[in-house]
């Protein structure tokens, strides 16, 4: 089990501060780049992704909520980020672009919104790394989590193991500490963890070693 803090939801005047707590009891640091297109947000880019990879060595996830890809996926990559996600939602090609990380030796995935079905991603189930399943619509922290979500998960959980495949299952959005301890127990391998996080940060901690 990894857990993957969003620095999304973090306090970016005291960002240091906030990355030493993620790396008292975290895997992983996902950072949610938002373009103003893809999603009705816009987050932040390459000077902070910089300041993060100056600031631990942690693998940095990128989670793309953006417009073309295609153009960002090196500069992503040359700026030290070790895993990178790409939406299945207009993308219309998404096995290049899923091999445009993996050639650069670097963990590729497909991210999947809640209203979009499952099916779309089978063409390519066996290339990637890692599946992120979106459990809120993807913009903003701190909403709820979509309970129909579970059935998009287990769903996906039955087909790794049918077909007896490795990637692994990724959760992002809504999470605390009762659906992250439901999703342990359905078989997902990373969970993202935002507001709730930084929100409730001593607890996080004592929780998040107890369900690792
Ligand atoms: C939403 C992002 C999520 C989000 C997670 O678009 O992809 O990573 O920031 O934050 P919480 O846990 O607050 O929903
Ligand atoms: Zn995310």
């Amino acid at each position: 089990m990894k857990i993957a803090p969003s620095i999304l939801a973090s306090n970016f005047k005291n960002l240091q501060e906030d990355i030493k707590k993620i790396e008292e009891v975290a895997d992983i640091v996902h950072l949610d780049i938002m373009d103003g297109h893809f999603v009705p947000n816009i987050s932040f880019g390459f000077p902070i992704i910089k300041a993060v990879r100056e600031l631990t060595t942690l693998p940095l996830d990128a989670h793309l909520m953006i417009e073309k890809p295609e153009n960002y996926i090196d500069r992503f990559i040359d700026y030290g980020v070790d895993m990178i996600s790409v939406h299945i939602e207009g993308n219309y090609h998404i096995h290049r672009l899923i091999y445009s990380i993996k050639k650069r030796d670097k963990k590729a995935g497909v991210a999947i919104n809640p209203g979009t079905n499952i099916s779309l991603i089978y063409p390519i189930i066996k290339d990637v790394d890692f599946i992120l399943i979106m459990s809120v619509n993807p913009g903003f922290s701190g909403q709820n989590f979509i309970d129909s979500s579970l059935e998009k998960i287990e769903n996906v959980v039955k087909i790794k193991k049918e077909e007896n495949l490795n990637f692994e299952i990724e959760v992002d959005g809504g999470l605390n500490f009762e659906i992250g301890k439901r999703l342990k127990e359905i078989g997902c391998n990373i969970l993202v963890f935002g507001d709730f996080f930084f929100r409730n940060f001593n607890e996080s901690k004592i929780f998040m070693r107890n369900l690792k």
